[in-house]
């Protein structure tokens, strides 16, 4: 039965403002908002292809690359696990993916979407997979790609790229990295690390809303597409006929999301003006507040290893007797922060905070501990009167003060 809409009840917009502490998506900086509100252009404006070349200009930049292919794919970063796997496997092809949370996972089950044989190297959550691991399963054969996730948002895990560099090099294998959730955030040099393909997504900590996948591409990957002896099984996600838009041609290959490659721009733009090493810092710096606090709480970090944790997103346990969904819809309604929960195994064991580009501020930090202090105390949970925020008060003097601002 068609359902009968009242026009007058359809309002205009007006979305919440909320604090979106979130493994993304991540709030916005006023000027990336501006961005967006901009005049539309043609895709193949000439104005819009200078528009196009300052974005390659800084993601070069934020990838740390010179590679000729570095683009924003139109597609939210499951668009560059999918561009990055079906360009490089077809048939009598073997991969290794380092599988450590749902992320990593995501990478195996579209790799096993081609005819490629796909093997998992698994590591529980909380932890990064061993690159002996890798090794061992690679031994004595032929291996066309390693893939990882730099950044486990699942699990709030880093995994350290040049040891599996290392594993590809001695296995003749290209490295494929998830930088999904670190790009902008930890760091990370794809030219230096010897990365062949590196992908990202837009909302997390370059703070541009969703929906698009920045990648880059080495020249030993690109001579990797050029000898294929089959079609890539995708035409939208083929990264060689894409770049007849993105490379100097400047061909019509499929309509850009233009107002979003607007955004990107100028939220690349903020993360240049800071300059990536303070923005490393400022994460690594807040994170570690963040981590003070909700020790000094009485929770626990599902990452036991400190050098393994995310500064991007921190994986807090749930405790005993208190429910996850409740605490976070009063942190929504009563104090509009959002955090995310677990996802498989880990769902309803952890709450997962995120602090990524324009979230990863002092002041939110302290918000959100105090907060959570008076969420988890109305939900019976005994916490030290002002203990988190006194902690990460303390962890904040150890750091030096530039370290700590806002996100420009
Ligand atoms: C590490 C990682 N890889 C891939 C993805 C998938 O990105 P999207 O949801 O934008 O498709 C995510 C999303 O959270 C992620 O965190």
């Amino acid at each position: 039965m068609t359902q009968h809409i009242d026009r007058q009840s359809i309002g205009e917009l007006a979305p919440p403002n909320r604090l979106m502490l979130t493994p993304g998506p991540s709030s916005m900086d006023p000027r990336v908002y501006r961005a967006l509100a901009t005049p539309l252009v043609g895709h193949l404006d000439p104005w819009f292809k200078g528009c196009m070349d300052d974005t390659q200009v800084l993601l070069r930049q934020i990838f740390q690359t010179e590679n000729r292919i570095t683009m924003p794919l139109s597609a939210s970063g499951s668009g560059g696990i999918e561009a990055s796997v079906l360009n490089t496997l077809e048939e009598g092809d073997e991969a290794i993916i380092c599988v450590n949370g749902v992320f990593s996972d995501r990478m195996a089950v579209i790799a096993s979407h081609t005819p490629a044989k796909v093997t998992k190297v698994e590591a529980p959550y909380g932890k990064p997979v061993d690159p002996e691991d890798v090794r061992r399963a690679g031994k004595g054969k032929k291996i066309k790609i390693i893939g990882l996730a730099h950044g486990e948002t699942s699990s709030g895990v880093l995994t350290q790229i040049d040891p599996f560099r290392k594993v590809a090099d001695e296995l003749g294998a290209l490295l494929i990295v998830d930088a999904v959730a670190s790009l902008a955030g930890v760091p990370l040099h794809v030219d230096r690390q010897h990365i062949d393909i590196c992908f990202s997504g837009t909302q997390k900590a370059i703070s541009a809303p969703p929906g698009m996948s920045p990648i880059t591409v080495s020249p030993r990957a690109e001579e990797v597409f050029r000898t294929r002896k089959s079609k890539v099984q995708s035409w939208y996600f083929d990264l060689s006929t894409a770049m007849n838009y993105w490379g100097k041609d400047r061909l019509y290959h499929h309509t850009p999301p233009i107002s979003l490659i607007y955004a990107l721009r100028e939220a690349m733009r903020l993360v240049v003006e800071e300059g990536l090493e303070a923005r490393w810092e400022r994460h690594r710096v807040n994170q570690l507040a963040l981590v003070a606090g909700v020790e000094a709480m009485g929770l626990e970090l599902l990452a036991k290893n400190p050098a393994d944790r995310l500064a991007t997103v921190t994986a807090v346990m749930i405790p005993d007797g208190i429910d996850d969904v409740t605490v976070r819809s009063q942190l929504l309604e009563e104090f509009n922060i959002e955090i995310a929960g677990g996802l498989g195994p880990v769902k309803g064991k952890i709450w997962r905070v995120g602090l990524m580009g324009y979230c990863s501020q002092k002041p939110y930090v302290l918000l959100f501990l105090a907060a959570l202090e008076k969420v988890l105390l109305d939900q019976g949970f005994r916490v030290p009167s002002g203990a988190g925020v006194g902690a990460a008060i303390h962890s904040y003097t150890q750091a030096r003060p530039e370290a700590v601002g806002v996100s420009r």
